[in-house]
């Protein structure tokens, strides 16, 4: 059978080693390990998921040489002690089962540590702001921001770090390992030295590009040393830094050269820095294969194999960048945590059940790095949780109603039907989807329909019973064994003095102008907006209407009775998005500017809306305002409950999900959703907390299922025995007795 991607499945050389195929797990901090750095059941868990998913090379994410000066999350992998090659060498072996070559990723974190916080090591002492990185300052909730102080690292230190790394490298290998990677990228300690923008220094190791390579060069030298020439040794940098006075593509070029002339087996390449964090970490807003143009740059200068990275998603789109000599290894980074088995799908030619990540960062980055907690993705509800390798079909279905046919209820209705059981999905809808439907009119946010595309796909494949245009009833309801709620939040207006039914939900004012469409496809109302519109909430409602009316040209003014406007946002995107809103964009990006300016007005509360388009405002020091608009958009929104509310005052099992619960964002929805499809079983037992309980040990279960007979009595017992065996019981009954 031909291979449909002749191209990513041929082996390329690296050094002395032979990669099976062109995919390349780009090193991926999932901050899984023990709290003192030792490989733990979860890291083996993950990297061999990537691994039987038929990745050819793995590097492991960032791994610090020295846990005492530079940890880049609370729990990465730490390398700084020979008592870590025991566990480094079962995840090793972890990879290699699966016949994946593997790499570990060396880093010291320098200014970025999570560990230290303070008091941190840089090239220069200097004060940073960076609130979207893992290793920011922590900002208590009522302290004022002040930045985070940094050291300059002496001569000595630099000195001793050179050893540290290299000594790191000697386990590495020592473990099993193909291949070690140093990460001088993302403005992390080595690339922090190599940055024309971030090293200040005047001695040997700053000024001229030699002087800025010499730590990174001096480390790769060591490592030769110690781990023998033959032992391949990468490097990970940022071809560009896009902050002015940062590198560009000519220092990106001989940088590559560089490494090469050192004896580099190959080089991986990443792009920006911290300052410019929206090349690091492509949001949604990126196009896949905006970087592949470095690596064209850069294979045109070196022999040694190139990676790219950054939002490949596509085995198309890799395969063809490799077809035309544009790269020699194609990298994927939260692809493989939104769906590690991405490369033997695209073997198989099962490209629709692929996927694909849609760089929400709400997963992997909001809910775990940032949130000090271990690797999550918002749409693979598996990533990073064992528990669902043990997931298994029932042995008896049960017929479950979901309620909702948003992000929740579709996860929850896939998975239980995954396990075998009945599922009906209802939807009082046209179309599934809910508040998905709108986000991907955002502009910007359109890779949100990849998700929705795939879960209904899948929901497809399954058969799974679909009820469009139906709510159902109470009484319906009592058919089923288990309800799940997911019916999601609607907006609310608060309590205003004056018009309040001038107001418009913002339901209505993000909508594009087709009045049916395949996702409305019994058309819908909508509502004329005037020019200048006064948004009135905040959070993801607030954020996604004013993307979607400010790219549309409308004079947008967001008022919010928080301190912080969008304080729950994902970090990254309200980086693009502040950008927008100040009619510029991101780093590579070129999205047409708003028209407008976007006004965000913080501890302000609407106090009255007059007739007119008056609206009285007043800040958190009682001063009051009045501005004039064309139209209020309210964007609170509350979770719908009347149906659970009913049902369980109807004696019905019923469980909530998602925005039903409190309105969140898709990484909530889907895995509340999720859990449910994993717990539900054939028991139904429900805790006093009203959670459903299942995987009970076999004693406790029987305990809480078996029909339960009097109490025990002396008297009692010897009837049972004599009913079972009634000379045996006599028997034992004297023998005990004579013997008291
Ligand atoms: C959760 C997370 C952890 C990361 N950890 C590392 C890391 O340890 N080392 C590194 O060089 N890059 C790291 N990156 C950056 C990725 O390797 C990659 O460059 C970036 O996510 C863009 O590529 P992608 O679209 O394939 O994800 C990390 C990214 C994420 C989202
Ligand atoms: S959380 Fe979002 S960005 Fe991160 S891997 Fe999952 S889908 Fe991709």
């Amino acid at each position: 059978m031909a291979v449909p991607f002749p191209h990513l499945f041929s082996p390329i050389q690296l050094g002395n080693i032979e990669l099976p195929n062109r995919v390349v797990h780009v090193p991926t901090d999932i901050s899984s390990s023990h709290a003192d750095g030792e490989v733990s059941e979860r890291d083996i868990h993950h990297h061999a998921d990537i691994a039987r998913g038929g990745a050819g090379f793995i590097i492991v994410g960032a791994t610090t040489p020295d846990a005492k000066t530079g940890r880049p999350t609370v729990t990465c992998l730490v390398a700084d002690g020979d008592n870590y090659i025991p566990g480094l060498a079962r995840l090793a072996e972890s990879m290699h089962r699966y016949g994946s070559k593997c790499a570990v990723q060396l880093q010291h974190p320098g200014r970025q540590c999570a560990i230290p916080r303070y008091n941190t090591l840089g090239a220069n002492d200097r004060v940073i702001k960076i609130p979207w990185s893992a290793g920011h300052e922590i900002v208590y909730e009522n302290a004022e921001e002040k930045g985070k102080q940094i050291r300059e690292a002496s001569i000595t230190e630099i000195l001793d770090l050179v050893d540290m790394f290299s000594e790191a490298a000697w386990r590495v290998k020592q473990a099993g390992f193909d291949a070690v990677e140093l990460h001088a990228a993302h403005g992390y300690l080595l690339s922090e030295f190599m940055s024309p923008v971030l090293n200040r220094r005047t001695d040997r190791f700053g000024g001229t590009l030699e002087n800025r390579m010499r730590f990174t060069l001096a480390v790769v030298d060591q490592i030769r040393k110690k781990c023998g020439k033959s032992f391949p040794v990468l490097v990970r940098y940022s071809f560009e830094e896009f902050v002015p006075g940062g590198r560009t593509l000519e220092e990106g070029v001989e940088i590559a050269r560089m490494l090469e002339q050192a004896g580099c087996a190959g080089v991986d390449i990443s792009q920006g820095i911290q300052e410019s964090a929206g090349a690091g970490f492509d949001p949604m807003q990126y196009p896949q294969g905006w970087a592949t143009y470095a690596a064209e740059a850069v294979k045109k200068a070196v022999r040694i194999p190139v990676i790219t990275s950054h939002s490949l998603r596509d085995p198309e789109y890799c395969e063809r960048i490799l077809a035309e000599g544009r790269t020699d290894l194609v990298g994927l980074s939260r692809q493989l945590l939104a769906d590690p088995y991405w490369p033997v799908k695209a073997q198989l030619g099962r490209l629709k059940s692929i996927r694909k990540c849609i760089s929400c960062l709400g997963g992997c980055w909001q809910e775990s790095l940032m949130a000090k907690h271990e690797i999550q993705c918002s749409i693979n509800a598996a990533c990073g949780n064992p528990e669902f390798a043990e997931m298994r079909r029932t042995g008896k279905p049960v017929r479950v109603a979901v309620v909702g046919g948003g992000p929740a209820g579709m996860e929850a209705a896939r998975i239980a039907t995954e396990r075998g059981h009945q599922v009906t999905l209802f939807e009082q809808a046209g179309e599934l989807g809910g508040g998905m439907l709108y986000v991907c009119l955002v502009p910007g946010k359109e890779k949100m329909r990849w998700y929705l595309d795939w879960i209904r796909d899948q929901l497809l494949d399954l058969q799974v019973d679909i009820r469009l245009n139906h709510a159902p009833t109470v009484d319906e309801l009592r058919e089923y064994d288990v309800v799940l709620n997911a019916t999601g939040a609607e907006s609310y207006v608060p309590e205003v003095h004056g018009r309040a039914d001038l107001v418009v939900p913002f339901e209505d004012a993000m909508a594009c102008p087709k009045v049916a469409c395949e996702c409305h496809p019994g058309g819908r109302r909508l509502t004329k907006l005037g020019q200048r519109v006064l948004l009135w909430g905040d959070h993801y409602a607030a954020t996604d209407t004013a993307a979607f009316l400010g790219a549309h040209g409308k004079e947008v003014t967001i008022v919010t009775e928080n301190r912080e406007f969008a304080a729950e946002t994902e970090v990254i995107h309200m980086y693009v998005l502040r950008k927008r809103f100040a009619q510029g964009d991101a780093e590579v990006l070129a999205s047409r500017p708003y028209k407008h300016a976007v006004t965000v007005l913080t501890g302000t509360r609407v106090l009255e809306i007059r007739d007119g388009g008056e609206v009285v405002l007043e800040d958190r020091d009682f001063n009051q305002a009045t501005v004039e608009v064309d139209t209020v958009v309210n964007c609170h929104t509350r979770s719908k409950v009347g149906l659970f509310q009913e049902l369980r005052a109807a004696g019905i099992h019923v469980l909530n999900a998602g925005d039903a619960v409190r309105p969140r964002n898709l990484y909530h929805a889907v895995h509340e959703g999720s859990a449910f499809g994993l717990a539900v079983d054939e028991h139904m037992l429900f805790n006093p907390n009203h959670a459903m309980i299942n995987n009970l040990p076999i004693d406790v279960l029987s305990q809480l299922t078996r029909p339960e007979g009097p109490a025990y009595s002396r008297v009692l017992m010897e009837e049972q025995l004599r009913q079972l065996t009634p000379t045996v019981a006599a028997g034992s009954r004297g023998h005990s007795n004579g013997e008291r």
